[in-house]
Order: C-alpha cells, then structure tokens, then sequence
C-alpha cells in the first residue's frame, strides 16, 4: 500500500430488522425541528411513513416535510427544499428512502447557509462549504448507492443536461446516523433491487480498477465482490430471501463508505458516463453503468491487463493455467458479463431510452477522470457510447 491517508467515519449505523425503534434514541441528540425528506409515496404505501411518524411524534418534534424528491434528484427541486428547511429552522434533515432523497438531504444540509449558489459552488467549481451545515439522518429503504456512509451527491441539472457528483471532505456531511433494516428494501420493485445491485458491485469496481502496488483495500474490495455475485443470484432467484438482501444491503455500504478507495486512485470512468446518460434519459442510475460496463472494461483492459488477469482469478474463479494472460482477463469479462445478464441488468443504452440524436450531448456531458488505467479522449469516449448502444 502506497498512498498516504487519513481515515474517520462518524456515521453511526444500526443494522437489522426492526432497527428503526433506535431512532428515538438519535433523536434525542438534536433540536425539536425536523425536516422529514422523501420520495414519490413508496414509504406511504409500505407502511415505513408511519413507523417514522409515530417515532417523530412520540419524541414530540416539530416536523415539517419535504416530498417528492424524484430518482435522479433535481437541482430545481433542491432550491424548494432549502426554502422550506430555512423557515422551518430545521435542527435536522431526516431522509427516508433510497440514495436520491439522501443525497438531496445532504445538498440541502450544505445549501441552507450557503450565500452562493449552491449549484455553481459544489457542482461546477467542486468547492467545500464555508458556512454552518445542518446534520443528516437517513432511514435507508433502497440499497445500492452507499449514500447512508459516504459525503457524497449527485444532482442533475435538468437545464443544463448534467448530472454531477460531488464528494465533499468534510466527514460532517456524512450523515450522523444510518438506520438499515433490510425488511424494509423487499418492498422495492425488481428492476430497482437489480439495478442496485449492479450499482454495489460497480462502485467496487471503479475503485478496485486502478493501481498497481498491493494494496489491502484490493483484497478487501474481492471479498466484498464475491459477496455480492452470491447474494445477487439469490436475490434475482428469490428477492424475498432476507438473507441475500441483508447482505447486499450491507455490502452496498462498505462499497462505497471510503474505506476500499484508501491509497487507490481509483477510476470512475463507467459513473461519469452513466451520469451523462442518465442527465438526457432520466433512466435509473445502476441501469446506466451496466448498459456502459463492457464496452468501457474491454477498451481499458490492455492498460491494466495483470489488475484484470487477477479480478477473474479471485473474484470469477477462472482457471488461469495455460492460458495467455489476455485470454485469462477477457475470460473475467465474460463471467462478469453472463451474471450481469443473469441477474437481469440492462445491458444497452437503447433499452434505457438512448437514442442517436444523443450521443452529441452525452459525449460532451461526460466528465474525464485521471485515476484509472487509461485517461480517455473524446473520440474513444464517443465509441463507447456507440458499443454501448
Ligand atoms: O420515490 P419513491 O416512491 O420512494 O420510489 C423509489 C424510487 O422510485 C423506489 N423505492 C425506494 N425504496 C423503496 C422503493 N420502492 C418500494 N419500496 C422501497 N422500499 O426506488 C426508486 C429509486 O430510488 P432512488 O433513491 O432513486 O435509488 P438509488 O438508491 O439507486 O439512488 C439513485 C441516486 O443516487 C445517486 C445516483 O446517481 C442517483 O441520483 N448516487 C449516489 C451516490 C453517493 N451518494 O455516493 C453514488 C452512486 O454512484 C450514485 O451516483
Ligand atoms: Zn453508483
């Protein structure tokens, strides 16, 4: 292990089923006024509304709501939320639902002080907060984006046709509690539980797929791979089976809480184009990096060859012995690529709405990053978008 670092997570999680009764006791912790954030009704339908209400009522907080934060969150819907939290005086944000209504709690925790525009500040100059952020707290109901441990958010620009992540330094914005109650993703729809799936095993991906020294987060980052191919089997077979759900659930969030991307580069390259595709299509996040994974894996593969001979080794099981090493890698590939088609994944940008007329946009929207195995242009970019197709 190469790199230097630091290392906090402050986010305090309870795991399990039932784990919301913990609630009242972090409620405790903050002031009477709270924002209580979520999506589009899933939780008023699966009953989970009402655990959270009664648990707010029985600590006699003052509670205002925001609802309707939509998958892919918009920065227009952002603004409203930062009005409400202001004149609420929100003491705390309590977001109840999947990656999207968390990353919004926690772009509206940094813009509520904020006297820039929160838009133009975190999201085109990827600047940190000087002003007082409010603290988050998430009752989780989606797995797959690791929201519930990280400082990250993904906003889309709806004007703009942008879809931009930021992660922010400072572990205050990593919300201060995470409630992670497996029962309570069985209720998701299918095509949902699938893409979160593939969305855990590529944030593995993108920070395994860089480097060269050896480093434990790598050997930490095949475990957590093996997991999930395991219980996302079982869960495409049975997505009732708790078991497969409670450990994906907590294998999306050791994917992506920074603890796998300590002294790695780390890629990225597969998120970036989903997100330029999701910024023109609105399609599902985790559905956007599989239809974008194999074009992009097979063009890298020649820059990282021994990182992708090693990835089919520990993490498919291939059998290594006399063959080339191009063959063992690209034979990685194929198992990655017949689970991803077994679990049902989408597997081209055309089943998500993308149609030609789009390649202009989602070429030019995505951004370029430094840190895998091969910094790519425009043109080899376009290509993929094309193979993707
Ligand atoms: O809005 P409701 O009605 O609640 O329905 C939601 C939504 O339609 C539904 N859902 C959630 N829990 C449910 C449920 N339906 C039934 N039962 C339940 N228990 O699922 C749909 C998707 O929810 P969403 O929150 O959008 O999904 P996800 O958790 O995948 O979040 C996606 C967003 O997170 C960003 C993505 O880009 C996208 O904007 N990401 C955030 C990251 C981070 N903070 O680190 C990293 C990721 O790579 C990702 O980019
Ligand atoms: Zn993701």
């Amino acid at each position: 292990m190469l790199g230097n670092f630091s290392y906090c997570n402050p986010t305090k999680l309870y795991f399990g089923e039932g784990s919301v009764k913990h609630l009242a006791d972090e409620l405790k912790k903050y002031g009477d006024n709270v924002v209580l954030i979520y999506g589009g009704g899933s939780i008023k339908k699966n009953g989970i509304y009402d655990d959270v209400v009664r648990i707010l009522s029985d600590a006699g907080k003052n509670v205002a709501e925001i609802e309707g934060v939509m998958p892919n969150p918009t920065m227009k819907k952002v603004y409203a939320g930062i009005e409400i939290a202001r004149k609420h005086q929100a003491d705390l944000l309590l977001a109840v639902g999947g990656g999207s209504v968390c990353d919004y709690a926690k772009t509206v925790s940094v813009s509520v002080n904020c006297r820039e525009d929160p838009w133009e500040k975190y999201f085109m100059r990827f600047e940190e907060p000087d002003c007082e952020t409010l603290p988050v707290g998430c009752v989780l109901t989606m797995v797959g984006t690791g929201s519930e441990m990280n400082a990250g958010a993904v906003i889309t620009n709806t004007d703009r046709k942008l879809k931009i992540g930021k992660e922010f330094k400072d572990e205050k914005i990593m919300p201060r509690f995470s409630i992670l109650d497996p029962k309570y993703t069985l209720t998701l729809p299918e095509y949902q539980m699938v893409a979160g799936i593939y969305d855990i095993f590529n944030h593995i991906c993108e920070q395994y797929f860089s480097g060269s020294d050896d480093n434990t987060s790598d050997y930490i980052s095949e475990g957590l791979m093996r997991s999930v191919i395991t219980s996302g089997r079982a869960a495409a077979i049975d997505p009732q089976d708790y078991e497969a759900r409670s450990n994906l659930m907590w294998t999306a969030t050791w994917a992506l809480n920074t603890l796998i991307d300590r002294g790695k580069t780390t890629d990225w390259m597969v998120h970036m184009l989903g997100h330029a595709a999701a910024a023109v299509t609105n399609a599902t996040h985790g559905m956007t990096l599989a239809a974008v994974s194999l074009p992009y894996y097979r063009r890298i593969m020649p820059y990282g060859l021994q990182k992708f001979v090693r990835f089919a080794v520990n993490v498919w099981g291939i059998d290594a012995s006399g063959k080339t090493d191009g063959q063992v890698a690209a034979e990685g590939l194929e198992a990655m690529e017949n689970w991803m088609k077994e679990i049902g994944a989408v597997m081209h940008l055309a089943d998500l709405g993308v149609s030609d007329d789009m390649i202009d946009d989602i070429v030019s929207g995505t951004l370029i990053m430094k840190g895998g195995y091969k910094v790519l242009d425009t043109d080899e970019i376009r290509s993929i978008i094309e193979e993707s197709m």
